[in-house]
């Protein structure tokens, strides 16, 4: 059957790469496409996690998920994880660079920010980011085409509401004080730029590079976030984890052919107010 669900939002055999394909997310984005029976090939450098992954879609599915250990903050393990991708399918359709980097002393307060760590985040969040990016275009052009979809973050686009994070408990790091911090919100800031950059650059490869902002997700945060978080968007509440599929199967797709250089911004009306 011909129709805009089985042609426009087609994913059937396209070969998708994800980095950082196995965490809150990610798992959601990857059985989305495995469903609609893309070809996945799912980097993480949680690699038990990821074969997980990568074994459910297979057996729940039946459909074509491979998983490699991947670190985006080395540029050679980017490197092997796209040649891998390339070996094993042929080809390189989308890559998807959804990695987020959370070292030691992440969240710790700007004054107290240690170099190291920033640097850190900034190398696997936007320095890996553009090496992916390259790696992959290399691919592309050879190909004839190509299409990145880059994530983000709402805190790349505003400032980060420090006032959300008051009292609250951190459920990522017991014992630190829970906030958005600096190198998060300059990290995700770049990727943005870097999006709009690469779609100018490869304007004329057939190369179509967007960025996906998603707004926050509700994983367990205590009630007095979720409140606080919630009453800053229009739809009073924060994303389930569900919620950003639709935007990337849009993106992945041809239903997003004539889009590049933007960012799509899903996050419950936070950012129009
Ligand atoms: N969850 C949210 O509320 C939210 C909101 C806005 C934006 N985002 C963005 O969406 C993306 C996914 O978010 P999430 O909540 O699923 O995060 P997550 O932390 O659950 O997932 C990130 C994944 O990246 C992997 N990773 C960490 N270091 C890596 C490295 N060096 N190399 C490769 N992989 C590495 C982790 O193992 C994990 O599987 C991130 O880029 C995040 O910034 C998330």
């Amino acid at each position: 059957m011909n129709n805009i669900y089985s042609e426009t939002f087609n994913v059937k055999d396209k070969v998708i790469a994800i980095i950082g394909a196995s965490g809150i997310l990610g798992t959601e984005y990857v059985k989305l496409l495995g469903e609609a029976q893309a070809k996945l090939s799912i980097g993480d450098i949680n690699p038990e996690r990821c074969e997980e992954l990568a074994e459910q879609v297979r057996s729940q599915f039946n459909s074509d998920c491979i998983s490699f250990s991947v670190d985006n903050t080395d540029s050679y393990s980017i490197e092997s994880f796209i040649e891998k991708t390339v070996e094993k399918y042929g080809r390189i359709d989308v890559l998807i660079n959804n990695a987020q980097i959370k070292p030691e002393g992440f969240y710790a307060p700007f004054e107290q920010y240690k170099k190291e760590t920033l640097t850190k985040v900034i190398d696997g969040n936007l320095v890996g980011v553009v090496i992916a990016c390259q790696i992959a275009c290399k691919y592309f052009i050879k190909q004839g085409y190509g299409n990145i979809i880059n994530i983000s973050s709402i805190y790349g686009v505003v400032g980060s509401d420090q006032r959300l994070y008051d009292g609250v408990n951190n459920p990522y790091f017991e014992g630190e004080r829970f906030s958005s911090p600096v190198s998060y919100a300059v990290s995700k800031a770049g990727v943005i730029s870097l999006t709009r950059f690469l779609a100018s650059y490869y304007r004329e490869k057939n190369i179509r590079v967007n960025c996906l902002t998603p707004g926050g997700v509700f994983d367990n945060h205590d009630q007095t976030f979720s409140n606080n978080y919630s009453y800053r968007t229009l739809l009073g509440r924060m994303a389930d984890r569900k919620e950003y599929n639709g935007a990337i199967l849009f993106l992945a797709s041809d239903a997003s052919s004539y889009m590049t250089g933007a960012n799509l911004l899903v996050d419950g009306g936070w950012t129009v107010i």
